[in-house]
C-alpha cells in the first residue's frame, strides 16, 4: 500500500513517459519524411522504451493497491530544424524527465517509502543511460556537421538499433517477453 498522493504524482510520470513515447514517435515521423531511415528507427526503439517505462508505473501503481489515473497527453511538435535538433531536444527532455524522477525520489524518501524508493532506483540508473546516448548522439551529429555521406553512415549504423524492451503488456509487465 502507498499514499494516495505518492500515487498521484506516479501517475503523473505515467503522463510524462507516454508524452516521451509520443515525441519520439514524432522524431521518427519526421526522420522517415528526411529519408533518414535509420533515425526513424532510433526514434521507434526510443518510442518503445518510453512505452514500457510507462507500463512499469501503471502495473506499479496497481500492485500497490492504487489507481491509475490517466491525463490528457500533449501533442508533440511534427517539424524539427535539423537530426540535430530532434537529439538537442531529447538531451532537453530527457534531464527533465531526470528531474521528475528524482522529485518522485525525494517525495518517496519523506514519505519514507521504501517500496517506491527501490522501484524508483531503476528510473534513476535508466535516466543516466537516457542521458549518456542523447549526449554521443548530439557530440557525433556535430562531429559530422554538413556532411551529408558521414549523416547517411550515421543513418545506417541507427538502423541496426534493436528493440531490448517488451512490447506486449497483455499479460502484464512482469509477464511480457522482449
Ligand atoms: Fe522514460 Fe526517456 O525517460
Amino acid at each position: 500500500m502507498i499514499k494516495l498522493e505518492m500515487a498521484q504524482a506516479l501517475n503523473e510520470q505515467i503522463n510524462r513517459e507516454m508524452y516521451s513515447a509520443y515525441l519520439y514517435m514524432s522524431m521518427s515521423a519526421y526522420s522517415g519524411k528526411l529519408g533518414l531511415k535509420g533515425f526513424a528507427n532510433w526514434f521507434m526503439v526510443q518510442y518503445h522504451e518510453e512505452m514500457y517505462h510507462a507500463m512499469k508505473l501503471y502495473e506499479y501503481i496497481q500492485r500497490q493497491g492504487e489507481e491509475v489515473i490517466l491525463g490528457t497527453l500533449e501533442g508533440p511538435p511534427s517539424t524539427f530544424e535539423s537530426p540535430l535538433d530532434m537529439f538537442n531536444q531529447t538531451l532537453t527532455h530527457e534531464q527533465y524527465i531526470t528531474k521528475s524522477i528524482n522529485d518522485l525520489m525525494d517525495m518517496a524518501i519523506k514519505m519514507k517509502d521504501h517500496g517506491t524508493q527501490i522501484f524508483l532506483e531503476w528510473y534513476v540508473v535508466e535516466q543516466i543511460e537516457e542521458e549518456e546516448n542523447d549526449n554521443d548522439m548530439i557530440l557525433q551529429l556535430n562531429l559530422i556537421g554538413d556532411n551529408a555521406h558521414a549523416l547517411l553512415m550515421l543513418d545506417r549504423e541507427l538502423s541496426g538499433r534493436m528493440t531490448t524492451v517488451p512490447v506486449d503488456f497483455s499479460k502484464g509487465v512482469e509477464g511480457a517477453v522482449a
